[in-house]
C-alpha cells in the first residue's frame, strides 16, 4: 500500500512555533507508523513563500525576498531536521519544479474553461491572504477570521469557477463522511458551501512576488493567488506537470492541517482537483490551536513558546510525547511548563520509567541480567492476552487521528505490567524460592515494555529505539509483525543496564513567559476583584509553589506489614512506590493501626527525603498521617490509584 502524508507549508514571514511543531509531529508520527506497518510512505513539508505577505515582511527588514525566503525556510528545515522530522521531501514554493507544475495546473484549468478574465473589486486581508465579500466582513471592514483590517482591491483578476463546484463538492461530502477529520469539523464546512460559493479571483496584479500566470496568456503583469499556487504544492511535489514520478502517491492518505486553514483545503482544494481531473485526498485532518497559559500566542506579546526551547529543556520527544497526548485531535490545547511536567513525571517517569527501571534492577539481582521468557505464557496467559487485546485495538484510533486515545489506550499495557508486578510481588516469590515463576513475571514485563515500544515507536523514535536496544531488538516491520501481529514473545536476551531514561522534574526548567505580557492579556475584570481582596493568611513562613514542589509526595502501595519487636509504636511495612523495588518504611503508627489491616491499602508517602535508621532499621520514607486530640489517622487517596503516581 501507498501512503502520502503531508502537512501544510508554512509561511515564511517568521520563525517556527508549537503550533508549527504540532502538526509536523501528527504528520511525522503518521508516517514512521505507516513505514512500520511496511506500507511504502512519502511524507511531504516544506514552506510557502510567495505573496504579498512575505513581500512585505522581507521589506520591513529591509532585505531581498529572496534572502528572507532562503532563511527564513532553512530555519524551518534545521528545525525538523533537529526533531529528526522523517520528511521525505521538503518542498519550497521557490523551487522551479514546483513554479512550473502550477503553471501546467493553470493552463489546464483555463483551457477546460474553469479560469476566466473578469475585474474583481473586494476587500483583501494579507494577513490571512484572502479575499472577502463585503457580506462577510465585520465591524470596520475588519477580516472576519484574524480581525485585522482589510485593504480595498480593485484590479483585473482570473477567476476560477468556485460556484460551479459547489454542488459535486457536496455530493463529495455527503458520500465521504470521513474525508474531513474529525467529523465534527464536517458540519461547518457544509454549511459554508451551503451557503453559496463565489468564483474565487485566482490572480493579482498589485504585486510581483509570486507565479506568473503561463506565458501564452500574453498576460505578465498578473500573477496568481498565493493559495492557488500553495495548495499545488501537494501534486507538484510528486511531480505533477513534470516527470510524474511520484504521481502514483496521489491520492494522499491523510492532509494535515489546522483549523483555521480548513477552509482552504475542504474546499478550494478539492474543487482545483476536480478541474484538474485529479481524484481528492482520502482525508483532511483539521486539529486544533494551541495556546501558552490560556494565551493566544503572539510576537507582539512575546509568549511564543519556541520548540528548541522547550527541546533544550525537557527533550524534544518528552515535548512530541506531551502534544499528542495532552489534546484530543481537533480541539484546542494549551501549553504550560506545568502540565508538561506532570505529563512527563506522571506517564513517562511512574508509569513507563519505572517499570523498566524495575525490570533491570530485579533482572540483576534474580538472574544476572538475563531474561528468558520460556514460563511467561505457563504463568501470564491473562496479563499476555489483556496487553494483546489493547495493542490489538490502537490501530482505529490512528486512523481517526485520535492519538491521545492511542496514547492512553497504550499506557494500559504498562498498566498491565505494574499490577503484574505488585500482584506477584517477584522478590516474594525469590525469597520462597519459586525462582521460575518470579523470573516469569519479568520476563512478562520485558515483553509488555518491548511490545508497548514498538507501539509508541512513531511518537518517540529515539526514546522507544533505547529501550528497545536495552531489550535485546530492535524496532523494525519484522519485529512489529512478531511481537504484535504475531503475537510472539521475545528471544532469550540479556539486558542491558540503562540510566534512567526519564528523571522526575520538579520544577520548571525554562523562564516563564514575561510577566508583565500575560497581566496586559489578562481579563481585567476579575483581577481588579482579585486585587482587592486581602489575603488574610499569615505571611510569616509562607513557601513558594516551588518550594512546595521540592517534597515528593507519592503514592504507595503497603504490600507488607510487620511489628517491630520490643517497639510499641513502631511498625515496618514494604512499600511499593512504583520503583524497581519496595521501599522499607519504619512508621510510628502501630497504637493506631494493626499490620495486617495496611496490607493491601495505600498511603501518601514523602519519597524524597534522606533514609534514616530508627531502632537500627533503615526507612526510606515517610508516611503522612493527619493527629488531633481523637487519634492518628493516615492520609490516602481517595480512589486506589497506580503505585509511585505524584500527589501535588
Ligand atoms: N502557508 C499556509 C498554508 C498553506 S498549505 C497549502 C499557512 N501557513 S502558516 O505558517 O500560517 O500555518 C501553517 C500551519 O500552522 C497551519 O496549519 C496552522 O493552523 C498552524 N498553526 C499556526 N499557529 C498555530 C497555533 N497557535 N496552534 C496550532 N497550529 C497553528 O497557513
Amino acid at each position: 500500500m501507498k501512503n502520502y502524508i503531508t502537512t501544510p507549508i508554512y509561511y515564511v514571514n517568521g520563525e517556527a512555533h508549537i503550533g508549527h511543531a504540532y502538526t509536523t509531529f501528527i504528520a511525522d508520527t503518521l508516517a514512521r507508523h505507516s513505514r512500520l506497518l511496511g506500507n511504502e510512505t512519502y511524507f511531504l513539508t516544506g514552506t510557502d513563500e510567495h505573496g504579498q505577505k512575505i513581500e512585505e515582511a522581507a521589506k520591513k527588514l529591509e532585505k531581498p525576498t529572496q534572502q528572507f525566503a532562503d532563511e527564513i525556510s532553512a530555519s524551518f528545515r534545521n528545525l525538523w531536521d533537529e526533531f529528526d522530522i522523517s520528511y521525505d521531501q521538503f518542498i519550497r514554493t521557490t523551487d522551479e519544479d514546483h513554479k512550473k507544475g502550477v503553471q501546467v495546473a493553470f493552463a489546464k484549468m483555463f483551457e477546460n474553461g474553469d479560469i476566466y478574465k473578469d475585474f474583481y473589486e473586494g476587500n483583501y486581508c494579507v494577513s490571512c491572504e484572502t479575499f472577502f465579500p463585503e457580506s462577510q466582513l465585520m465591524d470596520g471592514g475588519c477580516c472576519p477570521d484574524c480581525g485585522r483590517a482589510t485593504t480595498i482591491v480593485k484590479e483585473e483578476s482570473y477567476f476560477f469557477r468556485l460556484s460551479k463546484y459547489e454542488k459535486p463538492l457536496m455530493e463529495y461530502y455527503e458520500a465521504h463522511s470521513d474525508f474531513i477529520l474529525p467529523k465534527s469539523r464536517r458540519n461547518e464546512v457544509m454549511s459554508f458551501v451551503r451557503g453559496g460559493l463565489n468564483d474565487l479571483s485566482v490572480t493579482r496584479t498589485s504585486f510581483n512576488w509570486g507565479i506568473h500566470i503561463p506565458e501564452n496568456l500574453n498576460d505578465p503583469k498578473h500573477v496568481m493567488y498565493v493559495w492557488l499556487d500553495a495548495l499545488m504544492n501537494y501534486v507538484t511535489a510528486l511531480g505533477y506537470g513534470a516527470d510524474e514520478s511520484k504521481m502514483d502517491f496521489w491520492p494522499a492518505q491523510v492532509q494535515l492541517v489546522g483549523k483555521d486553514i480548513l477552509r482552504f483545503h475542504a474546499i478550494y482544494w478539492p474543487a482545483f482537483l476536480m478541474s484538474l481531473g485529479l481524484p481528492l485526498p482520502k482525508h483532511i485532518g483539521a486539529h486544533g490551536w494551541w495556546t501558552r497559559d490560556g494565551e493566544k500566542m503572539s510576537k507582539s506579546k512575546g509568549n511564543v513558546v519556541d520548540p528548541r526551547e522547550v527541546a533544550q529543556h525537557y527533550g524534544a520527544e518528552n515535548l512530541r510525547y506531551f502534544m499528542m497526548r495532552e489534546v484530543p485531535f481537533g480541539q484546542d490545547g494549551d501549553f504550560s511548563q506545568r502540565a508538561l511536567i506532570d505529563r512527563m513525571n506522571s506517564d513517562l517517569s511512574n508509569d513507563l520509567g519505572n517499570l523498566l527501571n524495575r525490570i533491570i534492577g530485579m533482572s540483576e539481582k534474580y538472574s544476572d541480567f538475563v531474561i528468558d521468557s520460556v514460563n511467561v505464557e505457563k504463568y501470564h496467559t491473562k496479563e499476555l492476552s489483556d496487553a494483546h487485546a489493547v495493542l490489538d485495538s490502537l490501530e482505529i484510533y490512528l486512523k481517526d487521528l485520535q492519538l491521545h486515545r492511542y496514547l492512553e489506550e497504550l499506557w494500559k499495557v504498562f498498566s498491565i505490567g505494574n499490577k503484574a508486578i505488585e500482584e506477584h510481588a517477584p522478590w516474594v516469590k525469590i525469597k520462597e524460592g519459586r525462582t521460575d515463576e518470579a523470573l516469569a513475571t519479568v520476563a512478562l514485563v520485558a515483553n509488555l515494555l518491548a511490545k508497548a515500544s514498538v507501539m509508541l515507536h512513531s511518537i518517540m523514535p529515539s526514546t522507544t529505539a533505547t529501550i528497545a536496544d536495552a531489550l535485546g531488538f530492535e524496532i523494525t516491520t519484522a519485529s512489529y509483525t512478531d511481537l504484535i501481529i504475531q503475537k510472539g514473545l521475545l528471544k532469550t536476551f540479556t539486558i542491558k543496564k540503562i540510566p534512567p531514561l526519564f528523571p522526575r522534574v520538579e520544577e520548571p526548567l525554562m523562564a516563564e513567559a514575561p510577566k508583565a505580557m500575560i497581566e496586559e492579556t489578562a481579563k481585567p475584570e476579575p483581577k481588579k476583584i482579585e486585587d482587592k481582596k486581602e489575603s488574610t493568611v499569615s505571611m510569616e513562613g509562607l513557601i513558594t509553589i516551588d518550594q512546595f514542589f521540592q517534597t515528593s509526595i507519592k503514592i504507595g502501595t503497603v504490600l507488607e506489614a510487620e511489628e517491630v519487636p520490643k517497639s510499641s509504636k513502631l511498625l515496618k511495612l514494604q512499600v511499593d512506590l512504583g520503583e524497581e523495588a519496595p521501599r522499607q518504611i519504619i512508621a510510628g503508627i502501630r497504637e493506631y493501626y494493626s499490620a495486617e489491616s495496611l496490607v493491601g491499602t495505600q498511603v501518601c508517602v514523602v519519597a524524597n527525603l534522606k533514609p534514616a535508621k530508627l531502632m537500627g532499621m533503615l526507612s526510606e520514607g515517610m508516611i503522612l498521617a493527619a493527629k488531633d486530640a481523637d487519634g492518628l489517622c493516615l492520609v490516602r487517596p481517595e480512589k486506589p490509584r497506580q503505585s509511585g503516581s505524584s500527589v501535588g
